[in-house]
């Protein structure tokens, strides 16, 4: 027996002997047979006893066990039980404990489901999560707000928000959603190393439901790839407009030259005539390469796929090709096998045309350039190798970019677009294929386009 009720049946017990003690000494001076009279109060003694033990048991036990039950419930130990069916009382008690136990059960286990979803949402958010309480101490960080802008969780947590968030703009829109009590939008730029990260930070201040501000909701976008489409927009733009100044500027030069009158010349005439055709060409070009690109952009474009022949393409296309070649003193060599592909026809001769014209146009005369197509892995390769001036290294990555060219005046000059390998790269992509190059400055260039069969 052990607990507080045991410890009050073990003083009853005491005091009924204590007073069962006294009420003999009292009587012992009026009864002359002692034993009989010990033998009475005993036999009391141990009657009360029994009684006192039986009403312990029936009715202090299952009250002392039921609150002990309860006490472990308390605790959070929701598999704690109960039973006592000696009587329909506590049969009843029991059943009651036991039930509520099982629903708290369900209840926390529901809540931790809940509370697991919530975090795993919470942490597989694509934008970054600050909650702030009124204070301004930092409650929760997700995983992508530390991903982005580092440290760990135990940094922030139980921080005040201008100790740990360095960004000034991270900092203005807290304080003003709490000036404001109202939300608040902005951007700023982050750097990540020596990369630049833009990002549109949204501040809501969180309203309980007496309409008292309890804290700071942060959320932030990372918005760098928006921003990257919107700068190359506005280069695109600059870069058109540029390429378009120099002819336009040119053709309008030499025809007010003409208007001036001086046509007598006969020599000058037509040579300032030949430099608006040249010039009005280029502008033709760069239009045509320029619709080429919108509509291989477009959403709607669909590839044309024909059966091709790989020799049957190059002999069509040999012509023009070998034009330029023997006019530049260059030897131009091929090897294709006999093999058939499906792909865009038209696409397919634009980009074996714009390669080997690149490799033309940067190999100086007396030089080699190869075309070659064969197959390989399962993959139509196109391969145009050249002896030229080669790319350096730092330009590589950048010669697939629209208006891109290592040697501007040289390529200018060249009667290039710097559109070209962009077009070609977009058809490529456009086939599901993948475009190599591997070039080195003063010695060659080679470029591979490596086509599914
Ligand atoms: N085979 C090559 N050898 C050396 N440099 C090359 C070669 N091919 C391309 N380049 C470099 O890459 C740049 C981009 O090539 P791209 O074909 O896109 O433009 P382009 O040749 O200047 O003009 P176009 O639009 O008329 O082709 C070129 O300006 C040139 O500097
Ligand atoms: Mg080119």
């Amino acid at each position: 027996m052990k607990g507080p009720f045991s410890k009050v049946l073990l003083s009853y017990i005491v005091g009924l002997f204590i007073i069962v003690l006294i009420a003999g000494l009292i009587i012992s001076t009026f009864v002359e047979n002692i034993i009989f009279l010990i033998a009475v109060l005993f036999i009391v003694f141990f009657s009360v006893c029994l009684l006192f033990i039986r009403i312990y048991n029936n009715y202090i036990l299952p009250i002392e066990k039921a609150s002990n039950t309860i006490k472990e419930i308390g605790k959070g130990n929701y598999h704690a039980r109960f039973h006592y069916t000696r009587n329909p009382l506590h049969n009843e008690l029991s059943t009651n404990i036991n039930k509520l136990a099982r629903e708290l059960t369900e209840f926390s286990l529901q809540e931790q489901i809940q509370s697991e979803q919530l975090s795993t949402l919470i942490d597989n958010m694509a934008s970054g999560l600050v909650l702030l309480d009124e204070r301004g101490y930092i409650h929760l960080v997700n995983r992508k707000f530390i991903d982005l802008f580092g440290k760990t969780e135990k940094d922030y947590v139980g921080s005040l928000y201008y100790n740990v968030l360095e960004d000034e703009t991270i900092q203005e829109t807290i304080q003003k959603v709490f000036l404001y009590e109202g939300r608040v939008k902005d951007t700023f730029k982050h750097y990540v190393g020596i990369e630049n990260m833009y990002f549109e930070i949204s501040g809501a201040p969180i309203i309980n439901e007496r309409n008292i501000p309890k804290g700071v909701v942060l959320v932030l976008h990372d918005i760098t790839e928006l921003k990257k489409l919107e700068s190359m927009r506005k280069d695109f733009v600059a870069n058109v407009s540029h390429e378009l100044r120099t002819p336009i500027t040119s053709i309008k030069g030499f025809s007010e030259t003409l208007l001036d009158g001086n046509l007598d010349d006969k020599e000058a005439v037509s040579q300032f005539l030949e430099i608006i055709y040249h010039e009005s060409n280029r502008i033709q070009i760069l239009i045509e390469d320029l619709l080429s690109l919108s509509r291989l952009e477009s959403d709607n474009f669909k590839l044309v796929l024909h059966k091709i022949n790989a020799l049957e393409l190059v002999e069509s296309l040999m012509p023009a090709l070998t034009y330029k070649a023997e006019r530049k003193d260059i030897s131009f060599t091929t090897e294709v096998e006999d093999i058939q592909f499906k792909a865009d026809k038209d696409r397919i001769t634009q980009v074996i045309i714009n390669l080997v014209n690149n490799a033309l146009n940067y190999t100086p005369a007396r030089g080699d350039v190869s075309l070659r197509i064969y197959k390989e892995d399962e993959l139509v390769k196109i391969e145009v190798c050249d002896t030229g001036i080669g790319i350096p290294e730092k330009d590589l990555p950048r010669v697939f970019e629209r208006f891109y060219r290592v040697d501007k005046a040289r390529a200018r000059d060249s009667g290039g677009t710097g559109l070209g390998l962009a077009i070609v790269k977009h058809i490529v992509e456009v086939h599901e294929g993948e475009i190599l190059i591997d070039s080195e400055a003063d010695q060659g260039t080679t470029i591979t386009v490596c086509l599914p069969a």
